[in-house]
């Protein structure tokens, strides 16, 4: 059955020819990333989208990045989500009004529009995207995030970064800045928990929000490995907490422990800290080359809203538009979009 459902989605595709294009990211699943016509880390997949110019973009990914793939694009191309419910959990977390009401409740001790710029993780909906857009802010990816927050103090003097904590820490912390001037807002106390002093002082305010995927590796596996392997070498994502980051010899995105896996010497053994589909690829991919790719925990951690995007949606999505029709549209309304898109493009300027 598996074989026949890739037979009808080369066959829709090849039926689609230019006017589909399929882009997928890294973490997908092997028998949809395949079919992939592009792929790459979230940063990637944005430059991609803005750039192809094919009339259907169907995203294999989660719900933000079919978004962000819809504001990038020409008003006439279509986005497309196989299937819906391919969410992400971390990007649940932040919400406009929690935003919202932390912007509000800040302005009692400081005023955050000539003090606060704000940034959201690429993984946030669109109007927490056109809220950054309205407010001088601008969007990251886990590839740029320190960069941006450079850009950030350069405009004003803190910080409002939702909806990861961890990568927020972990960039802010490259920056120099202490864990101490980095509290975490948390949305569901007045005033977010902290002190008048505490906001006064802060430099970041990080968000309660964090991937339940990534919060699964820590220290303790890192420890483990070097202790039987002390030549080995370990990656992880930003997304990972500040004690696994801070015990990796390497911090980055996916593209980027792809990329540095496949640079490094054959017979090198890596231990890596991201999601299960990518691990197992570069695996197998890494193999012929002599080099050895472990996964960071015991336990198996799969983005499980990404792993939606099943065959089954995919060819559904593709036969449909073979058809005429469009399924599973993204579409951002057109406000949004143009607020969303200014906070983005001041991120793909410096990118
Ligand atoms: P990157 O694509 O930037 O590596 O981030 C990983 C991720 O969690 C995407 O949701
Ligand atoms: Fe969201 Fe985590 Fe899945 Fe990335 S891995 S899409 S942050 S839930």
């Amino acid at each position: 059955e598996d074989e026949m459902c890739a037979q009808r989605i080369i066959a829709a595709k090849k039926n689609l020819g230019k006017r589909a294009v399929i882009l997928a990211h890294h973490y997908q699943r092997a028998d949809v990333y395949r079919h992939a016509d592009l792929t790459g880390d979230s940063l990637k997949l944005s430059f991609l989208a803005a750039q192809t110019d094919a009339d259907y973009l169907v995203f294999c990914g989660v719900h933000f990045m079919a978004e962000v793939a819809d504001i990038l694009s020409s008003p006439e191309q279509v986005a497309i989500l196989p299937d819906l419910a391919a969410g992400c959990s971390m990007a649940d977390m932040a919400n406009l009004s929690n935003v919202e009401r932390a912007w509000r409740e800040i302005s009692e001790i400081i005023n955050p529009d000539e003090t606060i710029t704000p940034v959201t993780y690429i993984n946030s909906a669109a109007d927490l995207k056109a809220f950054c857009g309205e407010h001088n802010g601008i969007v990251c990816t886990s590839s740029n995030a320190s960069k941006v927050l450079q850009w950030s103090f350069k405009q004003r003097e803190k910080v409002l970064f939702f909806p990861d904590q961890h990568l927020g820490r972990w960039s802010g912390h490259q920056l120099g800045i202490p864990l101490e001037e980095m509290p975490v807002w948390n949305f569901d106390e007045p005033m977010g928990g902290l002190t008048p002093e505490q906001i006064t002082k802060a430099k970041i305010f990080l968000w309660k929000g964090h991937c339940s995927v990534h919060q699964m590796f820590q220290p303790q596996h890192i420890i483990r490995f070097r202790n039987q392997y002390p030549d080995g070498i370990v990656i992880s994502h930003p997304e990972c907490n500040y004690e696994v980051c801070k015990a990796s010899d390497y911090v980055g995105s996916t593209e980027y422990i792809i990329k540095t896996i496949a640079a490094a010497k054959s017979g090198t053994r890596w231990l890596v800290g991201t999601e299960l589909n990518l691990v197992s690829r570069i695996t197998e991919e890494f193999k012929s080359q002599g080099k050895i790719v472990q996964f960071m925990s015991p336990m198996v951690c799969m983005c499980s809203t990404m792993a939606r995007i099943d065959p089954q949606h995919l060819a559904w999505t593709l036969e449909n538009l073979v058809n005429g029709n469009i399924v599973n549209q993204i579409k951002v309304p057109l406000e949004e979009a143009k607020q969303a898109r200014l906070a983005l493009d001041r991120m793909l300027k410096i990118s």
